[in-house]
C-alpha cells in the first residue's frame, strides 16, 4: 500500500517532486547499475529475491580456514528442521535430526487414505506444564488419558489419488517455497486462489451469489457514488479539473457505469444463460444499493488482493508433502529419528547436550531448536530466563480445516466451479475447491478452515458432530448434494495436535523478544516462520532456516 501511494505521488511529478524514472536515471549515472538495482528494488520494481542473497554453505568454505564441519543436532523434523538439516548438508554438517511426530513434516500434513490422525483431548489445559505431561501421555498404554487419546484418532478413508492438506495449501509466486521446489524437483502446478465463479455468501444474504456478481454490484454502485460526488463537486479541494475527468474516466470503466454514472447492472455480474447460438439472457437488476452494501463484503473482495494471496498461486502437484518429502529425502532419512521426544536441552562450555526418549543423550557442537515455540518454552534445560520468557511471547493461534472427499465433483457438472473459493461469515468461513483432477471422479473440497473461536468451537466437537456441523453450513450454500454426496472427511484441529499445538503462532509485539531469538542462546539457535513477518508461510520457516544456517557456518568459519 505504502509503494502504492509513493508511486503515485512520484508519478504525478508535480511541483518539484521526482518521477520514478527520473530518480532511477539519476541514481543510475551517480551510482552506477548497482545503485539503480537497489533503488529499483526499494520502489517495487526490481525483484525482491535480488535483495536478500542467499548462499548456501559449501565443502569448500572449510579448505581455506582449516575448519571441519561441526555435529548439529537439529529439533524438529517440520520445514524449518529439514531445511536446516538440508541446508548444513550441502557443506557436510554432520546433522541429527529429532522428530517427536511418528512423521516428518509438522504442520505440512498430507492425508491420504490410511493415514491416521491423533488429537490431544484438550488443548487449552496444555498451556501451561500441563501439556507437556499430556504429550507423554500418549504413549502411556492402558492410561485413561491414552484412551481417550485413542478414541480421538481419525482414519483417513480417502479412495485412491485423493488428498487433503490439511496444513499449508498455497505459495505465493514470490516465496522462497518456490525456489525449494525447483531444487528439490518438486512438481508444481497452479493453485486457483480467486475464482469469481465461486459464491459469497453471509448470514444478511437471501441466497449466495457468485463472486463475480457480488463485485460487479459493490464496483458499479462505488463508482456510481464516487462519479456523482465528483461531478457535484464534493472534491473540488482535492482535485484538479483534470484529476476530476481522469477519475471519472477511470470510474465509467471500472464500474460499467457507461457516461451516466448510473450502475444498472451489466454482463459482468453474470448471465442467467450462456451465450452460444442465442443471446446470453441477463441475471437482471442489481439488488439496492442498501443491500450490497449490508453484505460487508469489504474483507471477501479484498482478500484475492493481499500481496501473499493474490494469484497466481501455486501447490505441489500430488500434495504439500512433497516438499516434505524431498528435503527429507535429501537430508537422509537415516539422519531423522521419529518419534523421539526431547525432554532436557543443555547448553555447555563447549557444544549442547540433548537428551530424548530415543536412547542416550546426544552431544553436539551446535543444536537448532526448530520446536513451536510454546512447546520449545515447556522443555527443561538451562535457557535462559529471558530467552525462556520470550520463548513464551508467540501465542498459538486456533486452526481448524476439514476435508470432506465426494463421490463426484458436482462443483465442476453443477456449479462449473474450477478451484477457488467460497467465501462467507459462517462459522465454517471458507470452502475451498480442488485446484487439481480436474474432471477426476471424486474429489475434496475443504469444507471449513477457520480460525480463533470458531477453530475452538469445531475442536470441542467430535469428528462426526465437526462433519454434522460442516455440511449443514455447506447445504446453506450448495444444497443437498452437499451431504448425498459426501463419502468420507478427516477434520483437524491444530491446537490438538500432539508436539504442534496451534495453526501457527503469533507475536503481539515483535519489539524485544523477536529481536533475542534471532541470536543463538549460548549454542542453542531458534528457527522456523514464527521468527520471521511470514508467520503461517513455510516461506517463513524457510526463511528462518537461511538466517541460521548463515549466522552458524559463520560461527564455525571463525571459531570453529
Ligand atoms: N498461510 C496461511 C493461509 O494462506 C495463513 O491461509
Amino acid at each position: 500500500m505504502v509503494e502504492g501511494e509513493d508511486g503515485g505521488r512520484s508519478e504525478r511529478g508535480d511541483g518539484g517532486s521526482l518521477t520514478r524514472r527520473s530518480l532511477l536515471v539519476g541514481l543510475g549515472v551517480a551510482g552506477g547499475a548497482g545503485a539503480m538495482y537497489a533503488a529499483m528494488g526499494v520502489l517495487g520494481l526490481a525483484p525482491d529475491r535480488q535483495e536478500r542473497d542467499y548462499t548456501p554453505p559449501q565443502r569448500s568454505d572449510f579448505a581455506l580456514r582449516g575448519r571441519a564441519a561441526a555435529k548439529v543436532v537439529i529439533l524438529g523434523a517440520g520445514v524449518a528442521g529439514l531445511a536446516v538439516a538440508y541446508e548444513l548438508g550441502k557443506a557436510g554438517y554432520d546433522c541429527t535430526v529429532l522428530e517427536a511426530r511418528d512423521r516428518v513434516g509438522g504442520r505440512n500434513l498430507t492425508l491420504r487414505g490410511g493415514d491416521l490422525l491423533p488429537e490431544l483431548p484438550d488443548p487449552l489445559a496444555s498451556s501451561g506444564g500441563g501439556g507437556a505431561r499430556q504429550v507423554r501421555a500418549q504413549g502411556t498404554a492402558g492410561t485413561r488419558e491414552a484412551r481417550t487419546q485413542e478414541a480421538r484418532t481419525q482414519e483417513a478413508r480417502f479412495g485412491e489419488g485423493v488428498y487433503f492438506n490439511a496444513g499449508p495449501a498455497r505459495i505465493a509466486q514470490w516465496m522462497v517455497t518456490l525456489d525449494y521446489c525447483r531444487e528439490l524437483g518438486v512438481p508444481i502446478e497452479l493453485f486457483v486462489n480467486d475464482n469469481p465463479s465461486a459464491y459469497v455468501f453471509n448470514r444478511r444474504m437471501e441466497a449466495p451469489v457468485r463472486a463475480r456478481t457480488a463485485r460487479a454490484d459493490m464496483y458499479g454502485y462505488i463508482s456510481e457514488l464516487l462519479a456523482k460526488a465528483t461531478n457535484a463537486g464534493a472534491l473540488d479541494r482535492r482535485l484538479t479539473s483534470g484529476d476530476k475527468a481522469a477519475l471519472l474516466d477511470f470510474l465509467s470503466g471500472f464500474g460499467d457505469i457507461g457516461g451516466s454514472y448510473d450502475y444498472a447492472g451489466s454482463d459482468r455480474r453474470g448471465l442467467r444463460v450462456n451465450p452460444g447460438i442465442e443471446e446470453g439472457v441477463p441475471l437482471g437488476a442489481p439488488p439496492p444499493l442498501s443491500e450490497v452494501l449490508g453484505y460487508g463484503l469489504g474483507r471477501t473482495i479484498g482478500f484475492p488482493l493481499a500481496y501473499d494471496q493474490a494469484m497466481p498461486m501455486f501447490q505441489p502437484v500430488g500434495g504439500m508433502d512433497a516438499i516434505v518429502t524431498g528435503l527429507a529425502d535429501a537430508v537422509g532419512r537415516d539422519r531423522i529419528h521419529t518419534s523421539t521426544e526431547v525432554n532436557k536441552i543443555t547448553n555447555l562450555a563447549d557444544g549442547v547436550e540433548i537428551e530424548h526418549s530415543g536412547g542416550s543423550a546426544i552431544r553436539a557442537d551446535y543444536c537448532v531448536a526448530a520446536l513451536p515455540p510454546h512447546v520449545l518454552a515447556r522443555i527443561p534445560g538451562n535457557l535462559d530466563a529471558r530467552v525462556v520468557a520470550a520463548l513464551r511471547s508467540p501465542q498459538p493461534v486456533s486452526a481448524g480445516k476439514i476435508g470432506l472427499e465426494y463421490r463426484s465433483r458436482w462443483w465442476e457438472t453443477d456449479d462449473r466451479i474450477y478451484g477457488g473459493i467460497t467465501e462467507t461469515d459462517l462459522d465454517i468461513s471458507h470452502i475451498w475447491y480442488p485446484s487439481h483432477d480436474f474432471h477426476g471422479r471424486r474429489g475434496l473440497l475443504v469444507g471449513y478452515y477457520n480460525l480463533g473461536a470458531d477453530a475452538d468451537a469445531y475442536g470441542r466437537l467430535t469428528h462426526a458432530e465437526r462433519q454434522k456441523r460442516a455440511v449443514t453450513q455447506g447445504m446453506k450454500i450448495h444444497g443437498e448434494k452437499y451431504r448425498t454426496e459426501l463419502v468420507s472427511s478427516v477434520s483437524i484441529d491444530w491446537r490438538r495436535q500432539p508436539h504442534i499445538e496451534g495453526g501457527w503462532a503469533a507475536w503481539p509485539s515483535y519489539e524485544g523478544g523477536f529481536g533475542l531469538l534471532q541470536r543463538p542462546a549460548g549454542r542453542v539457535y531458534f528457527a522456523g516462520d514464527w521468527l520471521t513477518h511470514l508467520v503461517a508461510w513455510q516461506a517463513g520457516a524457510l526463511e528462518s532456516a537461511r538466517n541460521v544456517v548463515a549466522q552458524l557456518h559463520e560461527r564455525v568459519i571463525k571459531d570453529g
